[in-house]
């Protein structure tokens, strides 16, 4: 059995841990993570691994991303689960603060994020979304000081964010995007498909299936409207509450009017009785 990680809670233990961690001119990336970790965190942290020397992986649920109506509360918390799979991982450090040393009383400061923030995607439905991320993801990388960090893409608009941020503000972190991780079924893994229950579970993959198949027909020479118009129509006739369907340019999100105006990106948001689903795919 290897060994388990040193867990970090509080800032001095942090930086102490870390210093010991950078002798000999190792290097460090962070995979940053609200827990309840399933294959595709567990991808992000084996990209580490072949990144850097040192992984420090953080597991903060942040409310600040969070809406009030939103699932803070019941946001799932598999602790004891979250730092077997890290120890089998050999991972060297895992900074779990609570929410009082994240932001602590009289805390007033927020990263504003513009360019991919503002692409009429997640932002058009969680407002407070990408302030939220940014923020965190911004402290992150300023308590960590990593040379490297590893987000998803399986979410697209938080990776190119991130990216941003991380360029804009000269933080020194090298953000990698790490492709997704699905169920056999085609279904993303997401750390909320525990919240589907068996029927919808069933009716999920299908945001998968409709977009390969709409990527297909568009490599096909498929007309764009069309295309996300049948896609659009199929994904509601499965039962699904649609937030979005889009054909987006793969880097900066912009709109695109055809395959031309690309690489192309197809994003999808959507309900299944209250479980919000996102996926993306590129054409
Ligand atoms: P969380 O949802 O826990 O995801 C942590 C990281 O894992 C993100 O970069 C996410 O894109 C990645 N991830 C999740 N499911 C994946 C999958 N199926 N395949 C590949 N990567 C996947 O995203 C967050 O937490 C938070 O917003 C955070 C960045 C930690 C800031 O609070």
């Amino acid at each position: 059995m290897p060994r388990a990680p040193v867990v970090a809670r509080t800032l001095p233990s942090l930086r102490r841990t870390l210093e010991s961690l950078r002798t000999r001119r190792a290097t460090v990336a962070l995979v940053p993570t609200m827990g309840a970790l399933h294959d595709g965190h567990l991808a992000l942290v084996h990209q580490a691994k072949r990144r850097a020397s040192k992984v420090v992986v953080s597991i903060f649920v942040n409310p600040t991303q969070f809406a009030p109506h939103e699932d803070f509360g019941s946001y799932p918390r598999t602790w004891k689960a979250d730092i077997a799979k890290l120890t089998q991982a050999q991972v060297d450090l895992v900074w779990n603060p609570d929410v009082g040393t994240m932001y602590p009383a009289g805390f007033a400061t927020r990263i504003l994020t513009e360019g991919p923030a503002t692409a009429g995607l997640e932002d058009r439905f969680r407002p407070h979304f990408f302030g939220g991320v940014a923020t965190v993801v911004g402290k992150l990388f300023t308590q960590c000081r990593p040379d490297v960090a590893l987000f998803g893409q399986k979410d697209y608009q938080q990776l190119k964010v991130v990216t941003r941020m991380a360029a804009d503000l000269d933080l020194g972190v090298k953000v990698i995007g790490v492709p997704i991780v699905r169920e056999r079924d085609g279904l993303a893994m997401s750390s909320r498909n525990v919240y589907l229950s068996t029927a919808q579970r069933a009716v999920a993959p299908m945001l998968h299936r409709v977009m390969k198949e709409a990527a297909k027909r568009l490599r096909n020479g498929g007309n764009l409207e069309t295309v996300m118009a049948d896609g659009t129509k199929t994904i509601g006739d499965a039962g699904f509450a649609l937030d979005y369907f889009e054909a987006r340019h793969a880097e900066t999100l912009a709109p695109i009017r055809s395959l031309k105006d690309g690489p192309v990106r197809l994003l999808v948001a959507a309900k299944i009785g209250t479980t919000r689903l996102i996926d993306n795919i590129g054409v």
